[in-house]
């Protein structure tokens, strides 16, 4: 499957995290073959491709964002051939396949560092005052008394990007998955890789958080854009839509903007959409950021509500029907939306695993946990869910959740999914073209998407008239056919 070279411009993409989605042989870890299985599945809830996170050989102590061996499948995966079979099925079925990558860092278990190749990671006799992102000091000594760095987990040593090996290994392993036939890349912290020269002190502010610093030794150096002018010959090389996407906590769309570009990148995550709190007022003011910025670059944003990352946007918004009302306003602005595995079925962050069940390394540096966002999918209303002993144990709540259980029924979260997908597909405006707001009461937003479509979200308390007539609302109208609270609607309306 290959042509439309800029298919990912308005395109719907969704996360898999592998390890959560589906099992195909039941040993409780998710895996290829569970992935290949499910097509069918994501098929029907109609996206464009997904996103594979990390399903390398790794120890795991990152959820696989700790590679061992970039070119190999774990065994808890599945196999090479495992992969071959599952995108030559996605592709079969018009599904593109992105896969992650992790330049930052290896894991510890990597061949480099096991046989000691130290001029290949960051290493110093004494430490500087950096933190890792899970928290603690961001360097262990080693035995003859050597300190590397780590931004992350110890058992994630920073590479040196000084290093031409580590440049060169980096292009051939791109050239090893483009060759395998994968349409792009998730490129892992692609705002790190590249250090201030010295290493500096952080100084007073010492505690950084992940979204919002320019100014930090460490991250969005202006280095890292010249490994991105090396990365992109490579993809357009193949001459058919291979792309690549950031994952970059940068102080603002303007540092972000600066990823992309016909010569560096193609998108990058809008993780301040993520960020914004439930409101007309604060989504208003990050829809027109990023649109600004997006003209500024010629490329069209992204935009994300949930991920492997961060606490589901079904708890961060305040239930469902705050979530459902954003998935629809997120599917109804000019660029490509990216799912996150479990948010077509609903679920809510886990919040009440027990401590000795988490295996997120931040939860043990920081207290901090991801797990809840990454307890297995529910495909079955009973018989454990699909899963025989899954990784992270599944709320015995969930059973009204799972796919079989919302399967047929029209009012479900997974229908709405449906619904919203296959009318995006009919509306191709949704995804491209302008937006131009509407006069709207102040908890309300409403803009037009293409001639004769309005968009309209309410996020008052009270019911507003609908703007036109209902093609799509995110959760029931009210009798008279006005649209409730933390409720969002498609609408055919004149031109206006
Ligand atoms: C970002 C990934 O999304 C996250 O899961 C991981 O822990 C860090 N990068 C380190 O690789």
């Amino acid at each position: 499957m290959r042509g439309n070279d800029d298919w990912w411009r308005d395109a719907v993409v969704y996360q898999v995290y592998p390890r959560s989605f589906a099992d195909g042989n039941g040993d409780g870890t998710g895996d290829l073959i569970g992935v290949r299985e499910r097509l069918g599945y994501l098929s029907e809830l109609g996206v464009d491709a997904i996103w594979l996170s990390p399903f390398y050989t790794s120890p795991l102590n990152d959820g696989g964002y700790d590679v061992a061996d970039y070119r190999d499948v774990d065994p808890r995966f599945g196999t090479l051939a495992d992969f071959d079979a599952m995108i030559a099925d996605a592709h079969a079925r018009g599904i593109r396949v992105i896969v992650d990558i992790v330049p930052n860092h290896t894991s510890s278990e990597h061949p480099w560092f096991r046989e000691g190749l130290r001029d290949r990671y960051i290493f110093r006799d004494q430490p500087n005052d950096w933190e890792s992102i899970f928290g603690g000091p961001a360097w262990t000594q080693v035995e003859d008394g050597q300190w590397y760095l780590h931004l992350f987990d110890p058992t994630q040593p920073d590479l040196n990007w000084d290093h031409p090996a580590v440049r060169e290994e980096f292009r051939d392993i791109l050239r090893f998955w483009l060759d395998r036939g994968v349409d792009g890349f998730r490129i892992d912290v692609a705002h790190g890789m590249v250090k201030a020269e010295g290493l500096p002190d952080v100084g007073d502010d010492l505690h950084v958080e992940m979204l919002g610093h320019d100014s930090v030794p460490y991250f969005d150096q202006d280095g890292v854009h010249e490994i991105y002018r090396e990365w992109r010959p490579i993809l357009d090389s193949y001459q058919d839509g291979r792309m690549a996407v950031a994952e970059a906590w940068v102080s603002s769309p303007a540092r972000l903007a600066r990823y992309v570009g016909p010569d560096e990148l193609h998108q990058a995550f809008n993780f301040e959409f993520m960020m914004a709190a439930y409101g007309a007022k604060s989504f208003r003011d990050v829809i027109d950021k990023s649109l600004a910025e997006a003209e500024l670059v010629g490329a069209p944003t992204t935009w994300v509500l949930s991920n492997h990352d961060k606490p589901r946007h079904v708890t961060r918004h305040g239930g469902l029907a705050r979530a459902r009302a954003a998935t629809q306003l997120m599917l109804s602005l000019p660029g490509s939306a990216y799912l996150y595995n479990g948010e077509e079925l609903g679920l809510p962050e886990v919040l009440d695993l027990p401590d000795e069940l988490r295996q997120d390394p931040a939860f043990l540096r920081s207290g901090e946990s991801r797990d809840g966002c990454r307890v297995p999918l529910p495909w079955t209303s009973s018989d454990g869910f699909g899963w025989r002993s899954p990784w992270l144990p599944i709320p015995s709540t969930w059973g009204p959740l799972s796919r079989e259980a919302q399967e047929g029924d029209p009012g479900s979260t997974l229908a709405f999914y449906r619904a919203a997908l296959k009318l995006r597909k009919e509306h191709p405006a949704l995804g491209g073209g302008e937006l131009t707001w509407l006069d709207s009461p102040k908890d309300v937003l409403a803009f037009r998407r293409e001639p004769g479509l309005v968009v309209l979200v309410n996020f008052g308390e009270t019911p507003v008239a609908s703007p036109g007539e209902v093609l799509l609302a995110s959760g029931p109208l009210a009798a008279d056919g006005s649209v409730p609270p933390d409720t969002a609607v498609w609408a055919s309306a004149g031109e206006g």
